[in-house]
């Protein structure tokens, strides 16, 4: 959070000060979060940008602009002004909608610091349509403006109730992603642009509806992208399982308190979170914190992040940790199971996470099965119509104290490597958003990858109406709703349960009844194995022996041909998505060929106003249908040219084929340029990104 330090009394007037600014970082200090031990990097230095505010005697030292809408909408403007004792005082007030002009609300005496305004027709705020407004109030003395005061502002009602989370009045469920707000090589100190990027990130390439800013209030720049995305927000105050002394809780309670007043403005927050996380209770701390939290808001609820079950409760909604599901256990716990208020909303605050550490750089199988479990604890909350949705953990991996990690001090949590590269779970939330056509298929389609060359299952995350699978050209199958997995989610990924098609009809000319019971074994043991067969397996087996006098060897070579691909043609899966009977996206996978860097700047004009600005940059290795090399570690030589510096080391190695980099601003117009170099396929190939700066002077 913010502070403010009046140092007025402090200056020497009409003379040269100098201000030092001395940061104290020590995790021995005795403030929330630290204490105990914690599972994320408390990063210090100062890391957002300092301001030296110069104002008149009277001033206007807060704003707090609350919108609450039911039939009508009204306004109301909490405004404390420093008291002077002057009586000449008056402020205007202005609203406009974002990109309009101002209009006058009124002008009133200062004294009372409470109005309300009725705005007709008003454009609510909500998640598809995330409409703001600016509010300004003037503080007017002897016909000047004396101070200003701005803030941004929607308007939208947000209620947890006991069945669930309701936004202007509609229920939604919640589905999103916790966020820390660290990056590789420079811990916090990342500035608006970035922020924002992950918010972006969130709503548009994970089709989010919520983020919960885990476990710290964040960058203020990060709430503002998403009040424009309508990105819905669970923020928190600092902490992780530790509760410390008196002085200790009394900083938290202030945290509570800067939290609040800092960011209440904002219509994408919708819950405060005033316990420490995964915490025991504590009933003066608690009582203490939700009534702060409930005086500086009326307008808002309360949450408070629990690993326990049936705690004590004063909040307005049971927050819970639920890391029930381990691959076999169902995705997430029945409401009444966990909490003690079963009148009281509910809703669950992380998942999976250290249940299933995955690396871009694991085997498929491995992402495969991380992928799954996300898709099954979002089915399962999704199937309960009292659980008001859940956060997952997490957006992206992070660095982490010794006592946590995988040994490099790093949490493989994310659904997104620490550049914000997507894993192959993040393919499970994009495939759930309708803006823009998605496939992702789970494997290469090469059975070496697979223990015992046994295919297993193969995954679609899709958003289509169906998927056209063609082997080499051919037509196999359509993969449609009867494929899909976990039914209470909107697009669940879909089975590949056919890989044979009509084959051995066309191709082999087998008599149609026995080229079903080939194409039976076939699919069976491509999913199961031969070690394990099944039923089916077995009895269609014993019909082919015995009616067809066909021999195992026979079908041996065909499952070779079919399932293993074995053969003089390289084979080429291409996978069709249909919407609405036409194909919106090809996915085509072959044994890797060809390979070359592909690389996506989220920005390439930087743009310094109150810091330098930084672009990232996603860097991956493809094949030549597109396709990331999951395997493929090649260095990457980086070189910043020009008007423009890398952030991090030079010389990088791609991991699971991705890799990121981040380009700074140096405090000057002009232009520079990103070099990027690889040696990795067949000779050497390099890649220019083009930046254009302007700062201020
Ligand atoms: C939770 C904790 C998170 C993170 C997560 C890893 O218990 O609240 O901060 O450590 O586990 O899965």
């Amino acid at each position: 959070t913010a502070f403010s330090i009046d140092i007025s009394g402090l200056l020497k007037y009409g003379d040269n000060n100098i201000i030092a600014v001395k940061d104290d970082s020590r995790e021995s200090l005795n403030v929330p979060p630290v204490g105990l031990v914690i599972e994320y990097m408390t990063y210090g230095g100062m890391y957002r940008e300092c301001y030296l505010d110069i104002k008149e005697q009277v001033h206007i030292d807060d704003l707090f602009v609350s919108s609450n809408m039911t039939d009508h909408v009204r306004l109301f403007y909490h405004m404390t002004f420093t008291d002077c004792g002057r009586k000449d005082l008056s402020a205007r007030y202005y609203i406009r909608e974002r990109g309009g002009d101002y209009r006058l609300l009124g002008e009133k005496a200062p004294a009372v610091t409470e109005y309300e305004f009725e705005i007709e027709n008003a454009k609510l705020w909500d998640i598809d349509t995330p409409y703001l407004y600016d509010v300004k109030v003037e503080l007017m003395g002897d016909g000047k403006v004396l101070d200003r005061a701005e803030t941004t502002m929607g308007f939208r009602t947000a209620e947890f109730k006991e069945d669930g989370f309701y936004l202007n009045g509609r229920k939604v469920k919640i589905r999103g992603l916790n966020r820390h707000q660290s990056y590789p090589y420079v811990g916090y100190a990342m500035p608006a642009s970035m922020q924002k990027l992950d918010a972006d990130i969130l709503k548009k390439e994970l089709s989010l509806n919520a983020v919960r800013t885990s476990h710290y209030p964040q960058s203020k720049y990060f709430y503002d992208r998403c009040d424009e995305l309508g990105l819905l927000v669970f923020t928190e105050i600092p902490g992780w399982q530790h509760i410390g002394d008196d002085d200790w809780k009394a900083q938290a309670v202030k945290n509570v308190e800067d939290m609040i007043i800092q960011n209440r403005n904002h219509p994408s927050i919708i819950l405060w979170g005033v316990r420490i996380n995964e915490s025991v209770d504590s009933d003066e701390f608690y009582k203490k914190t939700n009534e702060v939290a409930h005086f500086l808001d009326p307008t808002r609820q309360t949450g408070g992040v629990r690993a326990i079950k049936k705690s004590h409760l004063f909040e307005d909604v049971y927050t819970y940790n639920d890391f029930v599901h381990n691959g076999e256990a169902p995705g997430c716990m029945p409401k009444k199971k966990v909490t003690s208020a079963p009148d009281k909303p509910y809703m669950v605050t992380e998942y999976n996470g250290h249940m299933f550490p995955t690396k871009t750089f694991d085997c498929e199988e491995h992402r495969q099965e991380h992928a799954l479990r996300h898709a099954r604890v979002l089915n399962s909350v999704a199937g309960y119509d009292d659980i008001a949705g859940s956060f997952g953990w997490c957006m992206f991996d992070y660095n982490t104290h010794k006592d946590f990690g995988s040994g490099d001090r790093i949490c493989y949590h994310g659904v997104m490597d620490m550049f914000r590269n997507p894993k192959m779970a993040a393919a499970v939330y994009a495939s759930q958003g309708d803006s823009n056509p998605f496939i992702e298929v789970s494997s290469t389609m090469d059975i070496g990858e697979h223990p015992a060359t046994e295919r297993g299952y193969t995954y679609i995350f899709t958003n289509a109406d169906s998927v056209k699978m063609y082997k080499n050209g051919r037509f196999i199958s359509e993969f449609g709703e009867k494929n899909r997995i976990c039914e209470n989610l909107r697009h669940g990924p879909m089975v590949i349960d056919d890989y044979v098609g009509d084959s051995l009809e066309t191709v082999e000319k087998f008599p149609h009844r026995q080229a079903e019971l080939i194409k039976g074994i076939l699919n069976d043991v491509a999913r199961f194995g031969m070690s394990r067969p099944t039923k089916k397996v077995m009895k269609n087996a014993a019909i082919l022996v015995a009616l067809y006098h066909m021999k195992p060897e026979q079908v041996v070579d065909l499952y070779t041909k079919y399932i293993g691909d074995w053969g003089t043609e390289s084979v080429e899966y291409r996978f069709e998505a249909i919407k609405n009977g036409k194909t919106v996206k090809t996915v085509t996978k072959t044994a890797a060929k060809g390979g070359e860097l592909s690389v996506n700047v989220d920005h390439i004009d930087l743009y310094e106003q109150t810091t330098y600005d930084v672009a990232e940059v996603r860097i991956k290795a493809v094949d030549a249908n597109g396709n990331i090399l999951p395997f493929c570690f090649a260095p990457l030589k980086l070189t910043a040219e020009g008007d423009v510096e890398l952030i991090g080391p030079s010389l990088i190695s791609l991991q699971g084929g991705m890799a990121g980099a981040y380009v700074k601003s140096k405090g000057r117009s002009g232009s520079g340029k990103l070099v990027i170099e690889t040696g990795a396929f067949g000779q050497d190939k390099k890649v220019t990104v083009d930046f254009e700066v302007k700062a201020m002077d």
